[in-house]
């Protein structure tokens, strides 16, 4: 084989892989024209005057400047309707990139401290992911973050909401600034999260320190790490990560653009992958970094020399890391091997 039809078969392979995605912030899939048309429909002013403005204004140095842009951009997001179609544009851009099952985030104090209920957003959310299911085959998981900038009052009184809607909620989260607000502020919402019956998960070792990772582990007690790519910062964490087979969901495009690494050539996901970690790939904020899916699979692809195989265990271990019962996990992992028995023939 040339060089030309490896890099063509590589790029047909990540097209046609089926994909798991695990972390996914629903608000951070909200595209420029969607905002614009939203500001529409809703009567509300924006500080751009066209879609092209306000990608020119995503210009980040770290995930604080990501975040000020991103919270004011969800301000578009009014009625149940609205977070009904972020939610299906989503869907639809799953079902280009071959995106079989999805566990997405969403962010209710994000909207409830502008005077959204509650109902209205996980109501809109939860009737696309059920259509989506219905209509185009995509099966799905809600998580509710909680946003760490906030106190702990607000976050209980989150968790107090979510009690309703257990029948929507897979789990919890944390996500927002990560430096000031460690997992143990935390702590005792999650074991009240926990008690309830929650999963958990938490965003740590993103733009934080490796005891962020520890302190998730500890006192969360997630089933998975969003993010973590600090802990090759320490030899004994990157034991224990790839011995318990702790889910990382790494976001490459995300991690560039915030300033994580420098460069993808730079980023660790492969040398973790190669450690023996459980890592996955996954888009974040697509609208905001340049890409869903695949673009992340391409990124990965073209700045590291990978196998096929490598590239179809990033889905092997989205699979093994999703909160979904064995039953769906086994027909994922068919569909998977079946794609990849297949490609070659
Ligand atoms: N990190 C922290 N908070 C976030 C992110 C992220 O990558 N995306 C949306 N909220
Ligand atoms: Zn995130």
């Amino acid at each position: 084989m040339n060089g030309d039809t490896s890099v063509n078969n590589q790029t047909a392979f990540i097209e046609q892989l089926p994909k798991v995605e695990l972390h996914l912030h629903i608000e951070g899939s909200l595209e420029p024209e969607m905002m614009f048309e939203l500001a529409k429909r809703n009567n509300i002013e924006l500080p751009f005057a066209t879609p092209e403005e306000v990608k020119a204004a995503y210009q980040f140095t770290n995930l604080q400047s990501f975040l000020d842009i991103y919270y004011q951009g969800a301000n578009v997001l009014i009625h149940e309707q609205d977070f009904y179609d972020l939610t299906w544009a989503y869907l639809l851009r799953c079902q280009q990139d071959n995106v079989i099952h999805t566990e997405i985030f969403f962010d209710p104090q994000t909207h409830t401290s502008r005077g959204i209920a509650f109902d209205t957003v996980i109501n809109g959310i939860h009737r696309a992911l059920k259509d989506g299911e219905e209509k185009l085959g995509i099966s799905s998981q809600i998580i509710m973050c909680f946003l760490r900038h906030l106190d702990e009052e607000s976050a209980f009184d989150t968790l107090f909401e979510a009690l309703a809607h257990k029948d929507k909620i897979i789990g919890v989260g944390l996500d927002s600034s990560e430096l000031g607000h460690p997992p143990e502020k935390f702590a005792r919402v999650y074991s009240k999260a926990l008690e309830e019956g929650f999963l958990t998960v938490a965003h740590a070792g993103e733009e934080g320190p490796v005891s962020n990772i520890y302190d998730s582990l500890e006192l969360l007690k997630v089933s998975r790490i969003d993010h973590g790519v600090r802990c090759s910062d320490d030899d004994n964490l990157l034991y224990a990560l790839a011995n318990n087979k702790m889910p990382l969901t790494v976001c490459p495009l995300s991690n560039t653009k915030l300033k994580v690494f420098e460069k993808m050539e730079q980023h660790n996901i492969v040398d973790l992958l190669r450690r023996g970690l459980c890592v996955t790939i996954n888009s974040d904020d697509p609208a905001y970094f340049g890409g869903y899916m695949n673009a992340n699979f391409h990124a990965v692809a073209q700045s590291h020399e990978m196998t096929n195989q490598e590239l179809a265990s990033f889905t092997r271990n989205a699979i093994a890391a999703s909160f979904i019962n064995d039953e769906q996990k086994g027909r994922l992992l068919g569909k998977l091997n079946q794609f990849v028995s297949e490609f070659n023939h």
